[in-house]
């Protein structure tokens, strides 16, 4: 009996939880054909010498961005920021940092962006501030105030739980913290408050509530401006102890009909890590990355990097495995259903680029370049990989890149290689010259050299993005299917349709060549399409593939 009432309680919960998208504004249109650069602000173009990038830099790098085929931005914070974790630790939401520019160098970006048909999303970072932000200088005080509530305090600093931080307040009580202890965390409330934690607030209590309203006066603010959308840091961890999501994925419901009533356009992406769960949020896009199953991490992260690995699939030795990629990937796809997008990025600022240890040859880069575009999810490319900019080991912290001493993430973090006369344009003895990179080997990644060379990484990049986007089977309206993604094997083959059109990619980003036969009736001839040292021959119902080591091949199917 007691069990029939847990599973028709669990039932009812779980329909409560999935029910809340289903009055949600459609994702917009040109999700469907977005290709997403991702810009990390300070390392991309300084234009007035003080060595750290700044808006003006990103405008005056708009045309190069859509000469490349991208037509969305997603810029990390620039808002004003103690920079004790590279601006997501913010002073003050509703102005950008005076190291980056003004209120109306942004507003300008986003007017130049749309004149180009391009769009630029914003970093919303709703989980905390910085402990710098005066709303947090107020919620320490003794004195009860408007800001009280708006973190999470402890009744008495000696009470400390994990997370908890203590300190020298005007309040008796310890903060929680999200990430660095400089991060408290803003008070969304508890799903499910301990009653023996008698701090732990309902999500509906007054402070969690204006939390959450001001939350969205923030988002309206920038999408007034002319923002199209947010990045949303943390995504599933506003809301404490909600081992559901029930709350969490009624806030972001919340959160998106309130933004697309004003702004039907705009798009909400979530950093979460498992877009399935995301897009049940009420999300338009999730990336697969570090964060959750072992996936992404799998397929590229090697023995250098901020997150090093003994194997992965797009590397030399061959030892590596696709199969959790691929059913993490097919979950994510079941699970998203239509009602959102997956992102696998080349990288970004958190881990490490797909240039990286012994992944350090442009032809290396063109097999792992060619499974990115060519997968059934919205692209991204971390600003740099496109010209093959190298993950550097070893650099000091930098603002906040070093975690626990250990995770090194300014190695991702360094100057945009513009030309070769001087790192990315940043002048010597500032504070970016950090990232200048020390690379010994003959291959220099720059946009100026590999504008003029058609076979870098750079054109290649934008010739693949171009072919994407004239094959409709390639895009994410097109299907993919799995055809030999076999433990520990090599190559890695899937189909891409669109009913109409078949496609068929193969990849072997080891050293050694493959042979491998697939059952696959009526075929009559595989024509190639972007191919290099990949030979397919259709016979008697089946698919010969020949793979030399580090190739790949699109090939198109005639039935
Ligand atoms: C995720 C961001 O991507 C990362 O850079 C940051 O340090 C943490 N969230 C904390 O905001
Ligand atoms: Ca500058």
């Amino acid at each position: 009996m007691k069990f029939l009432l847990i599973i028709a309680c669990s039932v009812l919960f779980l329909a409560g939880a999935m029910a809340q998208n289903t009055s949600l504004k459609p994702v917009p249109e040109w999700m469907k054909t977005a290709y997403f650069y991702q810009i990390y602000p300070q390392s991309f173009k300084d234009t007035n010498g003080d060595g750290i990038g700044d808006l003006n830099g990103i405008i005056e790098k708009l045309d190069y961005i859509k000469w490349l085929g991208c037509n969305a931005l997603w810029l990390n914070p620039c808002f004003e920021s103690a920079f004790m974790d590279a601006g997501y630790d913010v002073i003050d939401y509703y102005k950008v940092a005076p190291r980056y520019g003004t209120n109306d160098d942004l507003k300008r970006l986003f007017k130049e962006a749309h004149k180009r048909g391009m769009r630029v999303c914003l970093d919303l970072v709703a989980g905390h501030t910085s402990d710098q932000h005066p709303w947090f200088k107020e919620s320490q005080k003794k004195e009860k105030n408007e800001f009280t509530d708006r973190y999470i305090w402890t009744s008495d600093s000696t009470v400390k739980p994990e997370k908890y931080v203590s300190g020298t307040f005007g309040r008796n009580g310890a903060y929680r913290k999200n990430f660095f202890d400089c991060q408290p965390a803003l008070n969304y409330g508890f799903a499910q408050p301990d009653p023996d934690h008698p701090w732990e607030q309902p999500v509906t209590a007054e402070g969690p509530r204006k939390t959450r309203a001001e939350l969205m006066r923030i988002m309206d603010y920038w999408l007034s401006m002319g923002a199209d959308g947010f990045r949303v840091d943390m995504a599933p961890s506003l809301i404490k102890n909600d081992p559901d999501k029930v709350e969490t994925n009624k806030l972001w419901a919340e959160v998106r009909s309130h933004m697309q009533k004003k702004f039907p356009e705009s798009v909400l992406i979530a950093e979460w890590g498992h877009p399935g769960r995301a897009v049940q949020a009420g999300f338009m896009m999730d990336f697969m990355i570090h964060l959750g199953p072992d996936a992404f991490s799998s397929m590229f992260f090697n023995e250098e990097g901020t997150y090093p690995r003994d194997s992965c699939y797009f590397r030399l030795d061959g030892k590596g495995t696709p199969t959790d990629f691929v059913s993490a990937y097919m979950n994510n796809l079941r699970d998203v259903d239509g009602k959102g997008y997956i992102c696998v990025p080349t990288a970004n600022h958190d881990f490490q680029r797909l240039a990286c240890g012994s992944r350090n040859t442009p032809e290396q880069l063109k097999v792992a370049l060619t499974f990115l575009m060519t997968l059934q999810s919205i692209p991204l490319v971390y600003y740099g990989d496109e010209i093959g900019l190298r993950f550097i080991s070893g650099l000091p912290d930098k603002e906040g890149s070093l975690i626990k001493g250990k995770y090194n993430r300014a190695g991702t973090r360094t100057p945009m290689q513009w030309n070769t006369t001087k790192g990315a344009g940043f002048s010597d003895g500032d504070p970016a010259s950090f990232y200048l990179p020390v690379d010994s080997s003959t291959f220099r990644p720059n946009v100026e050299a590999e504008m003029g060379d058609p076979s870098s990484v750079l054109n290649f990049t934008r010739k693949l993005i171009e072919l994407r986007k004239q094959t409709d089977a390639l895009g994410t309206n097109g299907k993919i299917e799995f055809l030999y993604a076999q433990k520990c094997a090599y190559p890695l083959v899937y189909k891409r349709t669109n009913g109409k059109e078949t496609y068929v990619i193969v990849l072997n980003p080891s050293a050694q060549r493959y042979q491998v036969e697939l059952n696959y009736p009526a075929v009559l001839r595989a024509v190639p399409v972007w191919v290099n040292q990949v030979a397919i021959s259709p016979e008697n119902g089946k698919l010969r593939i020949d793979a030399n080591g580090v190739s790949y091949g699109i090939f198109k199917l005639l039935e």
